[in-house]
This record gives structure tokens, C-alpha cells and sequence, in this order.
């Protein structure tokens, strides 16, 4: 992993011109998980090139699938299953290798990895997937930091209720319920355009689920699903932070490929703030921003539909340069803040209160040398760095790059003043 490279940034250029959104992050991955339960070649299109998907074709590989990308397409050929168990290298690596969990089990009826550590945005535990799978008919056994999960008698249906309509804890119920005995009914589900894109490719595989995008999902087990080809759903929150990036520079931004409607939690809040922005039909959207940005009344971090927890950075750094004071309250992760200090280099005023996070607007930011020390917290970090004057240099790239696709590249293009350095 590349962990020395730096993003150089000379702020202060307005950015304007066009990006086209890539395939969303959250998706790829679930739906990569959903081919270990087919028999067959399934094909993945608009897959973002990141490392955290990467991360994902390794798992697969390591398991015994043929896992090969051309261009945004990945096919994973998981005819052949030779391994169910999960190095912790790979557990590691990306916390999101969890969600291989429910398709493994489901497919091979065992699975064994190592217990996600603790995590940079907080303590993220994973006792709403074990649970779960535990009512379905696994046997888990936790011992020396790795889960030993068996399903003795084969996965059945349950009625599920979960406590916290947790994204990762639905998914993992999807991917194992649709080859599971009987029906399961997964209720305070979650309802992220992510859930619904994986039940839509689950479908294609011939799975019966009905009600993703609602908070009660219907999943119909089925002995077998068949291979398909799936596009893989555009990456909102990518498209926000490039929406932030555009209006801290004042700029004037086109995305393509993009869908406006699953955006509806945060676009306002960027109206709010003088930013106007007008939704085309054919995935397009149209950002000017004006001269003076104001603050926004109080932003909550909430489940989908509401102002998504993966926005929440890049809009705090794109709030430090707009007029007033504004307020951040992180209901999801405690420890989603990090970026706060950083910022605090450049020049912004925030104080920091437990899960509320307070930002009165400045003038001006400057350059300084900046470390990202997560995926979207980083992100923020380079949206405010577009705005500072003079030069600022961010470490930790391998932090945004697992969910950014060549952010540099894309943010020259519309006009800044960036590059990667990469490390020797
Ligand atoms: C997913 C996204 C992440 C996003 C988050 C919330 C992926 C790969 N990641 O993460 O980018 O920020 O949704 O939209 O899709 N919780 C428990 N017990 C559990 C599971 C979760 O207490 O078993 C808690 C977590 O600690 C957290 C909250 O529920 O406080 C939300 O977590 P969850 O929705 O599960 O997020 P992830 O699926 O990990």
C-alpha cells in the first residue's frame, strides 16, 4: 500500500468545468460479496478503480473465484469455492471485508475470519451482523480474535428486527438470506440506495427480495441463483464531495453520471447556503456557487434519507470559509471529527464538543502541511486545501484513495491546482 505519497494542492483557483461521478464505493463492494453465491461468471460494470475494491478481488481471489477487470468492468467467476476463511491480512485491511461474511456462509455454510479491529471513525461493532445470522441458524464462535461461523443445519429464514437500521448488518442479512431456507423479513431495515442496488442485482441473480428501500425488506430464500451482468449505481457521496469542492472555490461544476434524487439529504443543505444547484433528468447535475456562502441551520448526520455521515467532513470544511456559525451534530460515528484538527491548520475556527462540532466561518484559509488519517476525512481535508492560499500538502493519500478515483486527476481537470507526489 502506498502510504508516503502527499497530495500537493496551491489553493485559491476556481474550479469549474465537468465531472463524470464514479461507480459508488459502497455498492461495488456488496455486490462483488453477492458473486460468491452464483455458480457462474457474473459481470460488474462502472466499478470504481480503488483500492478498497481491490481489497474486495483479493478476498475473492484468495476464496478460489476467477476475479479479472477490463476497464470499470469485474467479472467474478465463482463456480469453484476452495477456501471460506478470511486472512486477517485482508480483515485488516478494509473493515468492509465483513460484508463477505453472509454470501460466504451462505454459499459454503462456514466461514471463518478475524474480528475487525477497532476503527478510525469509531468503534464500529459488529453485533447487529452476528445476531442476526445467529436467528438465521449459525453457530459463531468468537475465540482469539477470529469468528468461526457454521451453519450446522443450513441457513433459514427469520424475522429480524434490528435495533439500528445498520447499512453493513442489512447487507450481510441479504446476502445470506437468499439462499437460506424459507423467507426472511428484515424489519428497521436500512434503506440506503446502496441496499437497493444490491437487492436489485440480487433479483437479476433470480433471488426473491421485496421492500429494499423501504424499512421492512422481504427476502424469499431460493436453492440457486443464476449469473448476470449488473451496473454497478453512481457514488453520492463522491458526488457531494466534489459539490463541496466546487463551492468552497466559488466555482461552477457539471456532474454526469450522477443520480440527483439520492442526493436530496444534503443538496439542500448547500441551497441553504447560497449554492445553487439544479438537477437535470439523465443523471446531471449543475453547481454555481456564489460569492458569499452563508451557514447552514444545524446539520444532523442521519440514516438515509436523511444528511449522510459520509458527507459530513467535506461539508464541514466547505462551512469554514462560509459566513456565521454552523453546527454539526454526528449521530452515526463518534469519532468522525478527525479531520477537525487538521483543518484548524489552515486557519478554520471550530470547537469540538463530544458529537457536535462548531464552525464559525473565516475569511481566509492558508496553506499548511495536513496529514488525512481516513477515507472521508481526508477528502475534506483536499476540499479545503482548494480554498486556502498557497500551498498545502496533505500525507495519508492512501486514506482517500480508497474511495476517491484519482481524485487529483479529476480535480485538475476542472481547473485545480493539484498533483500527486509519489513516494520514492
Ligand atoms: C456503511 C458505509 C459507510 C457509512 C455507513 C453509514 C460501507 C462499506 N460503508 O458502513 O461508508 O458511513 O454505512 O451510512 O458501505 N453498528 C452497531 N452494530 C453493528 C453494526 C453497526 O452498533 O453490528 C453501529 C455502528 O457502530 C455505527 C452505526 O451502527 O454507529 C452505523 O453503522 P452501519 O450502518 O453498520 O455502517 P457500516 O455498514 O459499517
Amino acid at each position: 500500500m502506498d502510504i508516503r505519497s502527499r497530495l500537493i494542492i496551491n489553493g485559491g483557483k476556481r474550479i469549474e468545468g465537468e465531472i463524470a461521478v464514479q461507480g459508488s464505493k459502497n455498492s461495488a463492494l456488496p455486490l462483488l460479496s453477492a458473486a460468491v453465491l452464483v455458480h457462474g461468471e457474473c459481470v460488474f460494470h462502472n466499478c470504481p478503480r480503488l483500492t478498497d475494491v481491490d481489497a474486495a478481488c483479493r478476498i475473492l481471489t484468495r476464496i478460489g473465484c476467477k476475479c479479472q477487470r477490463s476497464g470499470d468492468t469485474v467479472t467474478v467467476d465463482a463456480q469453484h469455492i476452495s477456501e471460506n476463511e478470511i486472512p486477517e491480512s485482508l480483515m485488516r485491511r478494509m473493515r468492509g471485508s465483513m460484508i463477505f461474511l453472509g454470501s460466504i456462509l451462505g454459499r459454503t455454510g462456514r466461514c471463518r475470519l478475524s474480528f475487525p479491529g477497532g476503527c478510525e471513525i469509531g468503534s464500529r461493532p459488529i453485533d447487529l451482523h452476528l445476531s442476526a445470522l445467529r436467528q438465521m441458524g449459525a453457530v459463531i464462535t468468537e475465540e482469539h480474535g477470529y469468528l468461526d461461523c457454521e451453519t450446522p443445519t443450513g441457513l433459514h429464514g427469520a424475522k429480524i428486527t434490528l435495533s439500528f437500521s445498520s447499512v453493513g448488518a442489512t447487507e450481510n442479512i441479504l446476502l445470506a438470506a437468499v439462499l437460506a431456507n424459507g423467507t426472511t423479513e428484515i424489519h428497521n431495515a436500512a434503506r440506503e440506495p446502496e441496499i437497493v442496488d444490491l437487492a436489485e442485482c440480487l433479483n437479476k441473480f433470480g433471488a426473491k427480495i421485496s421492500g429494499a428501500g423501504e424499512s421492512t425488506i422481504y427476502v424469499e430464500g431460493v436453492s440457486k441463483l443464476e449469473p448476470s451482468e449488473h451496473t454497478v449505481i453512481p457514488d453520492r457521496i463522491v458526488a457531494g464531495t466534489y459539490m463541496c469542492a466546487a463551492a468552497i472555490t466559488r466555482g461552477e461544476l457539471i456532474l454526469t453520471h450522477c443520480e440527483p434524487s439520492q442526493m436530496n439529504g444534503f443538496i439542500p443543505v448547500l441551497e441553504q447556503m447560497g449554492v445553487r444547484v439544479y438537477a437535470y433528468g439523465g443523471g446531471k447535475i449543475y453547481l454555481n456557487s456564489r460569492k458569499k456562502l452563508v451557514a447552514p441551520s444545524t446539520v444532523r448526520t442521519m440514516p438515509y434519507p436523511g444528511f449522510p455521515t459520509d458527507v459530513q467532513a467535506p461539508f464541514t470544511a466547505l462551512c469554514s470559509t462560509a459566513e456565521g456559525t454552523s453546527v454539526f451534530v454526528e449521530t452515526i460515528f463518534e469519532n468522525r471529527f478527525r479531520h477537525v484538527s487538521e483543518l484548524m491548520r489552515l486557519g478554520a475556527s471550530v470547537k469540538l464538543e463530544g458529537r457536535v462540532c462548531v464552525i464559525e466561518g473565516v475569511k481566509k484559509l492558508s496553506g499548511a502541511k495536513l496529514c488525512a488519517s481516513e477515507l472521508r476525512g481526508g477528502a475534506a481535508l483536499v476540499v479545503a486545501a482548494l480554498a486556502a492560499d498557497g500551498i498545502t500538502e496533505i500525507s495519508g493519500v492512501n486514506y482517500i484513495e480508497r474511495g476517491y478515483e484519482s481524485i487529483e486527476n479529476e480535480l485538475r481537470s476542472v481547473g485545480a491546482d493539484i498533483k500527486k507526489i509519489q513516494a520514492i
